[in-house]
């Protein structure tokens, strides 16, 4: 039966990351994959996180099946979390419990698909790579815009141009915060520009916010979100619990759509049950219960991610003290600008072979570096390793 089907190539970050593992130098750095880690290279269970399981165990009466679109405290307690505790988009707004960020932008994919077929999705370049397989797995078209530095901060005009000539009821992809892979988020006067223009050109917001909290704080980071909810008739959101609450296994996410015209929301909310339905019917509990008393009584758990954003930018700013010091990477210095896990290293793909074969660093190919894969004494050796490629490419 699949003796047709051609084989699919290896996920290429996971095969860099077995690369990783199977290189025998000493002194190696892994930038590779979109997992926080801590001071002493882990990605450890959050302590709230811990204490909330064994709440639940100790307290769980039964494993009984749960509702098609989840848990609807947890859909209750992420709509506030994402849009604000006193948005008055809470009344105009539907939740769904999905399986991770993934499974809420699959969501949202068949909606639009289910909704209209032909319908295009722009999607930003570079983008998150899952972006566009999920639109087109979906049935979408998918077309793209720059996300680029101009002046160190978004070249608005570079999207804007690709984006006029988007048609009426297109949907725009784009990422709430702490932009996958380049790092580069639009300022708060971007977003109001960035809003105007999707209003006039009558075009449909879907807001990916994968990683709220992790840039400046969980209300800041999604102040361009909500600008966009303020100023526009229906906005797609997905959002994921696997970073900021570092559940990447449990598979905690949540689709959200707002629509001002209340009369569309019972229609919004059947169509997520039916896709939920035929997909896999109800999304796991464990996950999204832990998540929802987080969100309950979230002291313990803001001040873990707190201390993680802490670390991000403490080792942005060392490196960017590095930098300062060498002249050749000075145009590298917009680093500091960027939000949350990732940056991007203005470097060729080849050089970012060369960073890993000749020096041991592992980014993506297209140059993606995570910040938190460095501890504090990586930095100089990852600063040396880009000066050192980048002296022999001179020669
Ligand atoms: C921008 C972006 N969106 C969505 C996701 C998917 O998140 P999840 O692991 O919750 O499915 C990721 C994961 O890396 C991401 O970077």
């Amino acid at each position: 039966m699949f003796s047709k089907v051609e084989t699919v190539g290896r996920d290429l970050l996971w095969k860099l990351t077995e690369d990783y593992k199977n290189d025998s130098r000493d002194v190696k750095l892994d930038l590779i994959l979109g997992v926080y880690k801590d001071q002493n290279g882990n990605t450890p269970v959050m302590s709230s996180v811990k204490k909330a399981e064994l709440d639940l165990v100790n307290n769980q009466m039964s494993k009984v099946y749960r509702p098609l679109t989840g848990n609807s405290e947890f859909n209750k307690e992420i709509k506030k979390l994402v849009l604000g505790t006193n948005s008055h988009y809470l009344h105009q707004s539907v939740a769904v419990q999905t399986v991770g960020g993934t499974g809420a932008l699959r969501m949202l994919a068949d909606m639009i698909y289910w909704s209209r077929p032909n319908a295009t999705v722009w999607v930003s370049k570079p983008g998150y790579v899952n972006h566009e397989p999920i639109m087109r797995a979906a049935g979408l078209n998918v077309k793209y815009y720059p996300w680029i530095e101009n002046n160190n901060q978004l070249d608005l005009g570079a999207f804007t141009d690709a984006i006029g000539s988007a048609k009426k009821r297109d949907i725009i992809l784009i990422q709430g915060c702490c932009h996958n892979p380049t790092g580069i988020d639009p300022t708060q006067y971007q977003w109001d520009e960035i809003s105007e223009l999707f209003t006039s050109l009558k075009v449909i917001p879907l807001i990916d916010i994968a990683y709220q909290g992790l840039g400046n704080g969980i209300d800041e980071d999604a102040k361009g979100l909500r600008t966009l909810v303020d100023a526009l008739d229906v906005c797609l959101i997905s959002t994921s619990c696997s970073k900021n609450m570092s559940m990447y296994c449990d598979r905690v996410g949540a689709a959200i759509i707002t629509s001002k015209d209340n009369s569309q929301l019972n229609n919004i909310s059947s169509m997520m049950e039916q896709i939920a339905r035929r997909a896999y019917s109800m999304p796991p509990e464990h996950g999204a219960a832990v998540a929802l008393s987080l969100m309950q009584e979230p002291r313990h758990w803001l001040e873990e991610l707190n201390e993680i954003r802490n670390r991000i930018l403490h080792i942005r700013s060392l490196i960017n003290l590095e930098f300062e010091k060498k002249p050749l990477l000075n145009n590298f210095m917009s680093i500091k600008n960027h939000n949350g896990m990732f940056s991007m290293l203005p470097i060729s793909q080849e050089n970012t072979q060369r960073l890993k074969i000749e020096q041991g660093v592992y980014c993506t190919n297209e140059g993606r570096i995570n910040i938190s894969g460095l501890t504090n004494s990586d930095v100089t050796i990852f600063v040396n390793a880009l000066e050192n490629i980048l002296l022999s490419s001179e020669h």
